[in-house]
């Protein structure tokens, strides 16, 4: 039996940090609202030359690097972004080129939004499980900033930008225990972004994020509920095997609710939200790698991940680092 392990992971964030100071200053918003409703103080921001491939690249290089293999050795790309380089072709080809190998198979996944990283995830978990391939080269990339409506205070304070990637390679033993995936369009309209291929319209207007947060707020804490228990349920464990929840950070009241589900201390919960704000795709490996790096999670604690945004779509793994 083979399984899929996390043998590297790795991130860039842009240099730029916009702060909730500065966020007043552009819209009719405080410090005090943004930190007291979603815990962010502050996020990065793309640079004019940066863009979701090339921040990809960044994290993409780090990951590697700290799993000790080269691009030649990578079987399969999958970048997960609501913000690609170009409608096509997908950026995880513009990837492959820049690393200077061809061949594998590269693709975007652009339509989970937020919970773009665990569909990702899972889809490069069941090929290395298949045996297929032994390294996949996974990563969440975006520059939201980028399609935000900047005049917009209810959603402009909540994103960010930046990139981060996991190395999956094959191993006898778990590894990733389980990937769990849903979906459900019946939610389309609580966040949603646009495209100007469906009607002629504005450019601006196309291009910024919907949201009606109330309602999604809701739903993630029912959906995330019941995915903690259908993930646990399906490898028999309970959650007090779980020594860590690497969540989506896209509100701080949502990831509380989520650590008392799973009674764990919010010391075992990684947390980038306050510096980072809500990332969208690459919120989850952005927070594994600094969780690793700081070395607060440590080789052989089981983890649980989960991701959650626009479908809505939303998607778990439970993994044994
Ligand atoms: N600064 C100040 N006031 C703001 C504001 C801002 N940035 N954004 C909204 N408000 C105001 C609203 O206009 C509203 O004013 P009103 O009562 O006069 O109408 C008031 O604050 C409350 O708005 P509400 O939307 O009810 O706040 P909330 O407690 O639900 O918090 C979110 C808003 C967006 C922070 C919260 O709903 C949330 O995080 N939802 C989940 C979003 C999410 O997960 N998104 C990503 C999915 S991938």
């Amino acid at each position: 039996m083979k399984y899929s392990k996390i043998i590297g992971t790795g991130s860039y964030l842009p240099e730029k940090v916009l702060t909730n100071f500065d966020l007043e200053k552009i819209v009719d918003t405080s410090n005090d609202w943004i930190v007291d409703r979603t815990g962010i103080h502050q996020r990065h921001i793309a640079a004019e030359y940066e863009t979701s491939l090339s921040m990809a690249e960044k994290a993409a290089r780090r990951a590697m690097a700290d799993a000790g293999i080269t691009p030649a050795d990578i079987g399969m790309i999958i970048i997960a972004t609501t913000t690609p380089e170009k409608i096509f072709p997908s950026t995880a080809c513009l990837l492959q080129q820049q690393l200077g190998i061809g061949g594998c198979p590269a693709f975007d996944l652009n339509s989970s939004a937020c919970a773009g990283f665990m569909y990702a995830f899972s889809i490069a978990d069941q090929y290395i499980r298949h045996g297929s391939i032994k390294y996949a080269l996974v990563i969440g990339s975006e520059v939201m900033s980028r399609i935000l409506d900047w005049t917009d205070r209810t959603t402009c304070v909540l994103f960010g930008d930046g990139a981060g990637a996991v190395i999956l390679g094959q191993s006898n033993e778990p590894g990733v225990f389980s990937t769990h995936l849903h979906a459900d369009g019946t939610h389309k309209d609580v966040l949603y972004l646009d495209s100007i291929l469906r009607k002629p319209m504005a450019v601006e207007e196309a291009l910024s994020i919907k949201m009606s947060g109330n309602q999604l707020f809701k739903l993630a804490v029912n959906i995330l509920g019941d995915l903690f228990d259908e993930t646990l349920a399906a490898n028999s464990l309970n959650k007090s095997d779980v020594d860590w929840l690497v969540p989506h950070q896209a509100n701080i009241r949502i990831i509380q609710a989520m650590a008392k589900k799973l009674d764990l201390p919010m010391e075992r919960v990684a947390i980038t939200l306050e510096e980072q704000g809500n990332t969208s795709s690459a919120s989850i490996p952005l927070a594994l790698d600094k969780a690793i790096r700081d070395g607060r999670i440590k080789k052989g604690e089981t983890l649980l991940l989960e991701g959650f945004g626009g479908g809505l779509a939303w998607g778990s793994a439970l993994v044994n680092y």
